[in-house]
């Protein structure tokens, strides 16, 4: 049985395929079976997060609208062999959600962790929400940023999903200092729900999003992506930065 988590935002652009990423790399890396799944409605990116890019002709549309077989659209990462993702389509359309629940179902006994890498929209958000274990909302630490990071957590604690939990990404010590931006108490009293990680402004992270490689070296990244990856399999690991 798979744990299946999602990572979702109130916002694009914040993070949620570099996290998706670090934290599937680092399970892989640590014997676990994982598979990554992006959905979205065209614009991918995550196969070029893990070094997947061109690497299969199907996709989640084509499987979601019968075009192939669940098998013919797994990509394995050159990240690591423990490593699987189902790429975004590529075409600007609605994805059929009720198979997408199907679909993840029956790939639970193959897997160690399945993480879905959601879109923002109100479709996606009220999608495979009996089947979670984990909701990770990413968030910046912007006003605008987290209120509407507290919208999705609201949302989704309505529809009754389970494991809602925030990830602060991209923040900048000197922006809280200058009282730019809230602090991390502030900021996760807004929003109103538990702290999963924080991950700060880095230089590090172009490095997979332009190369789909991490950090050889030991970086605030990869221990940043190690606590993550630890806190999904239920250890506690206290925070390592700010
Ligand atoms: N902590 C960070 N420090 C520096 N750059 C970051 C950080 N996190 C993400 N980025 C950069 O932000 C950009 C957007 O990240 P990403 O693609 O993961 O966002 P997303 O939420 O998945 O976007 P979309 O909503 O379009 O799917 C990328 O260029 C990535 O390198
Ligand atoms: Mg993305």
């Amino acid at each position: 049985m798979s744990t299946i988590t999602r990572v979702l935002s109130g916002k694009d652009g914040v993070g949620k395929s570099t996290v998706t990423a670090l934290i599937g790399e680092q399970l892989a890396l640590s014997g676990r079976k994982v598979l990554l799944i992006e959905f979205e409605n065209g614009l991918r990116t995550l196969d070029m997060y893990v070094g997947a890019t061109q690497t299969k002709i199907y996709d989640l549309d084509d499987v979601l609208n019968g075009r192939c077989e669940i098998a013919d659209a797994i990509a394995n990462s050159s990240l690591s062999r423990n490593l699987d993702v189902i790429f975004a389509g590529n075409a600007r359309k609605d994805l059929p959600k009720d198979q997408f629940e199907d679909m993840v179902l029956a790939l639970n006994e193959n897997y160690d962790h399945i993480i879905i890498d959601t879109d923002c929209s109100e479709e996606s958000l009220d999608c495979i929400t009996g089947i979670t274990m984990n909701n990770l909302v990413i968030a910046t630490q912007d006003i605008p940023g987290i209120r509407d990071a507290r919208y999705v957590c609201d949302r989704l604690l309505s529809a009754g999903c389970v494991g809602v939990k925030v990830i602060f990404n991209r923040v900048n010590r000197d922006y809280i200092a200058e009282k730019i931006t809230p602090n991390l108490d502030t900021a996760m009293d807004l929003i109103g729900v538990p702290l999963f990680g924080v991950i700060p402004e880095n230089g590090d992270i172009l490095n997979i999003t332009a190369r789909g490689i991490l950090p050889k070296s030991k970086t605030i990244t990869r221990d940043i992506a190690k606590a993550l990856a630890s806190r999904l399999e239920g250890e506690t690991v206290p925070l390592t930065v700010l």
